[in-house]
């Protein structure tokens, strides 16, 4: 039987009590297909803070990079909120992005036909939606140096720095190209190349090697306009291509597509082998120990990991399919509560999926 060893950072909040529903989920598809899924937990976020007075202790470091991939909670609490900014657990997600080199995140925003009515937007211009952005993680204005707050001519004065290596562009470029080959082979790149000269590189190294993929149909969006488009018309978009800050604030966008926060995974790829898979939402510490948060979006992360990391793609769709028959069972976390549907509860909800990846 082979065994897939894998670093399980629960963080703060709601992370534990979403993370043991995937790792539920995973158990099951290990019974049904004998595999050995072993689990590794460690501290991050403020949790680790408390524990070890850093929210990246280097053995958390160490685990994740041993391990065959990462499952991650998520971090963060009010209670950290006064903590000086490098030990806020935030910092332990941008550190272990930079330090495991998880420069390619995937976060795709699709509707469920079960849920489209959850969208604030109108049905009709959601239904369909299956939106796939790529979103570079390790680099941009989030890590760009110099950085700081000084002062310049007798007042304060905050500063970052929006940067990047053509050579950082164009391995996210082959990313995003190479997963447009496997959709519906479009690829919409979001800059502001109008106004920046940062997106200007982008916007030339993400034309030059789109060569290599002259299948793929490119375009090119600014950045503003394309929060505008993913609202009167999402359907429009299949795979986006943006950069770190762009890319954070358009896949926070895009999730309300699909209604809620709780159902949207992701999966951050480095050159390596190693991979870390994570819901997009946050610790919702306000839900904490109620066992009302919705374990989806981290249910569906675990199902990237098998996608992604383990090659498993009969498995990650078992997955998705017992989600959807969870939803189309009428089965409901509050998040996504819906009239005449069954109210149900974290761990019950983890239990109905798990109980459908083993029946179907
Ligand atoms: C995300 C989050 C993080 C980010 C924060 C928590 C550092 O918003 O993963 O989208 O900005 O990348
Ligand atoms: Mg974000």
């Amino acid at each position: 039987m082979k065994t897939y060893n894998i670093a399980l950072l629960a963080g703060d909040g709601t992370g534990k009590e979403v993370t043991d529903e995937a790792v539920k989920v995973l158990k099951a598809v290990g019974e049904k297909y004998s595999y050995d899924f072993n689990f590794e937990p460690e501290l991050i976020g403020g949790c680790a803070y408390d524990e070890y007075r850093t929210p990246l202790p280097d053995k958390t470091l160490e685990i994740a990079k041993k391990s065959d991939a990462v499952l991650l909670g998520a971090v963060g609490d009010w209670k950290y909120d006064t903590l000086p900014a490098e030990v806020r657990p935030e910092r332990a997600l941008l550190g272990i992005r930079k330090e495991l080199n998880l420069f390619a995140n995937l976060r795709p925003a699709s509707v469920y036909p079960e849920l489209t009515s959850l969208s604030p937007l109108k049905e009709e211009f959601v239904s369909g939606t299956d939106i796939m952005i790529v979103r570079e993680l390790t680099g941009d204005v989030y890590f760009g140096t110099p950085k700081g707050i000084e002062i310049k001519n007798g007042e304060k004065f905050g500063f970052n720095n929006m940067c990047y290596f053509e050579s950082e562009i164009r391995r996210i470029c082959h990313v995003a190209f190479s997963v447009a080959m496997q959709r519906s082979k479009k690829l919409c790149s979001v800059d502001k190349a109008n106004v920046l000269d940062v997106s200007r590189l982008w916007r030339e190294i993400v034309t030059e090697v789109s060569k290599e993929y002259p299948e793929v149909e490119l375009s090119h969006m600014y950045v503003d306009n394309a929060a505008m488009q993913i609202i009167r018309n999402p359907k429009q978009f299949d795979v986006i291509l943006t950069g770190n800050i762009f890319g954070d604030i358009l896949s926070d966008e895009a999730s309300m597509l699909s209604g809620s926060l709780g159902l949207l995974p992701s999966a951050s790829l480095s050159d390596t082998k190693l991979a870390m898979y994570e819901p997009i939402h946050g610790s919702a510490p306000d839900l904490k120990g109620k066992d009302t948060v919705n374990p989806i979006a981290t249910i569906l992360s675990a199902a990237m990991m098998l996608k992604y990391s383990f090659n498993m793609d009969k498995e990650h769709d078992l997955i998705v399919a017992a989600v959807r028959k969870a939803l189309k069972d009428g089965y409901r976390t509050q998040d996504i509560m819906q009239t005449g549907m069954n109210i149900v509860g974290c761990s019950k909800m983890g239990n109905i999926i798990k109980d459908n990846v083993l029946t179907l």
